[in-house]
């Protein structure tokens, strides 16, 4: 390394932003190096594999097969936390033209998309590459983003950009349809009446973000999407046809091949801890490439804006010890903001001490919305460092009397 007393980390990552003209900016400007805000220092585990598939649930004939669908749901969300999902609804046109929205948001010439360049986790439509204020310790994506956050399935038409107005308006009408029948569908599998989580509004919000992962000049020092967990209820996404994700299972990073058609549904994190466990929200990242673009499009589900700030633990009727503490929404994605961000005050600023007014957690609540993707931080110690990691789950686990309140299980 050698020089790093020259180098301005700050000034970097400043320098990049004020471009607004993300990843595809630099790329399109023709960097050899990538900055070294993107790199990734830990050890790249290579220890992927190819015989291990994710779960390909198939929901034809929903009506006559829904016990063994259920059945399917609840194997894939106790043990894997993602499954494909093929035959669910949503027209093949709808999908192919929301990436191909994706596709047009980001290739239009720079100038047209910097208006809604952001780094305000605030706003609720906006492009970026980094949100919030980057950890040293945190490597940059390579990818860009341009996100849409419907606050209980509204977001005024108007807001979002004409280039992809329609592709996104038309797919989330069918994201809040599938919505319904998943959040049917998960409420079986947990056991409980078909209505429950959609009366608990659990999944009554949506963000959706459109990404486009250009080709990295040097593929192997970063990632198209840094290993995270979402902090969601459930994410559904579409990828096209490239490839890339990865999914933490077993030890192992296992591939989720693209299938013509299908979506992904993925457990989040909030999901896990209503489930008191019994669905786990797992580790994924994207690989970064070094030709072709990829673009794909995550709607991430999460509770509507009254239930948010309701404190709320693991399910009571789900009988069994809770092992995590109650906690709101907005407190749950604050902690996992908090996790990843030690330095960090501005986004982590601690928004939820007693005195905060409705008015500001309000505030605050779009705040974050809107900025559902961001890793949790430092992850389980898959491939990672030595230092002892603690991740937000394992923070709001309840304290046992004997035990250190962050011992892992
Ligand atoms: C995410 C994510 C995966 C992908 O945005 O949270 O995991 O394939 N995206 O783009
Ligand atoms: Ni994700």
């Amino acid at each position: 390394m050698g020089n790093d007393g020259d180098y301005d980390w700050e000034k970097e990552v400043e320098e990049f932003e004020k471009t607004k003209a993300g990843v595809k900016g630099l790329v399109d400007s023709g960097v050899v190096k990538i900055p070294r805000f993107f790199i990734d220092q830990s050890e790249k585990s290579s220890n992927s594999v190819t015989q291990l598939q994710i779960p390909v649930i198939d929901f034809q004939e929903l009506t006559t097969r829904r016990m063994e669908i259920v059945d399917e749901i609840r194997k894939a969300s106790e043990s894997w936390g993602f499954f494909q999902m093929v035959n669910h609804g949503v027209p093949m046109s709808v999908m192919d033209a929301i990436l191909e929205g994706t596709r047009k948001f980001h290739e239009q010439p720079t100038e047209s998309k910097m208006e809604y360049y952001s780094t305000d986790v605030m706003r609720t439509v906006k492009f970026y590459t980094i949100l919030g204020n980057l950890q040293k310790s945190h490597a940059a994506s390579w990818r860009d983003a341009f996100s849409c956050t419907f606050t209980d399935d509204m977001l005024n038409p108007a807001a979002i950009p004409p280039v992809c107005r329609n592709e996104i308006n038309e797919y989330m009408k069918f994201m809040m349809k599938l919505r319904d029948t998943l959040s049917d569908l998960l409420s079986e599998a947990l056991g409980l009446n078909r209505d429950f989580l959609g009366k608990m509004q659990f999944l009554k919000s949506e963000s959706l973000s459109c990404l486009y992962y250009p080709a990295c000049p040097e593929p192997e020092r970063t990632f198209g999407t840094e290993k995270h967990a979402d902090p969601t209820s459930l994410t559904v996404l579409v990828q096209d046809d490239t490839g890339g994700l990865q999914i933490h299972h077993d030890n192992y990073w296992v591939d989720v091949p693209p299938i013509k058609g299908a979506l992904i549904a993925n457990i989040g994190s909030f999901m896990q801890l209503i489930s008191n466990d019994k669905f786990k929200s797992v580790e994924h990242r994207v690989l970064a490439r070094s030709i072709g673009t990829r673009v794909s499009s995550a709607c991430f589900f999460y509770p509507s804006s009254d239930q948010i700030l309701k404190p709320c633990g693991p399910l009571k009727e789900l009988e069994n010890p809770p092992i995590y503490r109650e906690v709101s929404y907005l407190e749950f994605v604050t902690c996992h903001q908090k996790k990843m961000s030690e330095e960090d005050s501005v986004t982590a600023e601690a928004p939820l001490s007693d005195s905060l007014s409705v008015r500001q957690l309000g505030a605050v609540s779009r705040r974050w919305s809107s900025s559902l993707y961001r890793p949790l931080s430092p992850s389980l110690p898959i491939d990672s460092h030595d230092e002892e990691v603690v991740t937000a789950m394992e923070l709001l686990r309840r304290k046992r009397p004997s035990s250190p309140a962050l011992q892992i299980e």
